[in-house]
């Protein structure tokens, strides 16, 4: 589709990445052998080709930059320690925390941080946005379970997190 070439998901990435706890995000593993940065990336850029897919009119930027935090957990939830054991149910919250003591969040970004659990987490998405990330979030958790390969457009959006000049001012 190549949509790794569109300057709003390549801009998202780039002003997050300027914090290095974004791209700590690489230090743990969410699914099979994918890590939460590359899973962020993943989920931002299918929500956002969804998106554009289905010609839904919704804050674009507002749902990369949601999908981009939904996970911004920041602990190795397969760590057996006592404080993750419910992490299924509290880590939308601890991400949130996470992400609103470094950035400034919308109520859409809020929102798809909070709920992308449903209906795990019995909060109902309240925006077209947290709908989509909700879905989204869970067929890349699938494809990652089943060790599927990420697309080249993926790829390419996590490499450039990767290199240095790209994470500083
Ligand atoms: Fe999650
Ligand atoms: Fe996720």
């Amino acid at each position: 589709m190549g949509n790794y070439k569109s300057r709003i998901l390549m801009d998202c990435l780039e002003n997050l990445s300027q914090n290095e706890s974004f791209t700590d995000m690489q230090e743990y593993i969410q699914h099979g052998r994918t890590n939460c940065l590359l899973h962020s990336i993943a989920v931002a850029y299918f929500s956002y080709s969804a998106a554009t897919f289905l010609h839904l009119k919704l804050n674009q930027k507002s749902l990369i930059r949601g999908a981009l935090l939904h996970d911004f957990f920041l602990y190795d939830w397969h760590d057996p320690d006592a404080t993750h054991k419910l992490h299924g149910f509290t880590h939308p919250k601890t991400a949130f925390e996470n992400a609103l003591h470094i950035w400034e969040l919308n109520d859409i970004e809020k929102d798809i941080i909070l709920k992308h659990m449903f209906p795990l987490v019995p909060a109902l998405p309240r925006y077209k946005e947290s709908i989509l990330v909700c879905v989204i979030d869970k067929i890349c958790s699938m494809a990652e379970i089943l060790f599927l390969p990420y697309c080249k457009e993926v790829r390419i959006l996590y490499f450039f997190t990767q290199i240095k000049y790209f994470n500083c001012d």
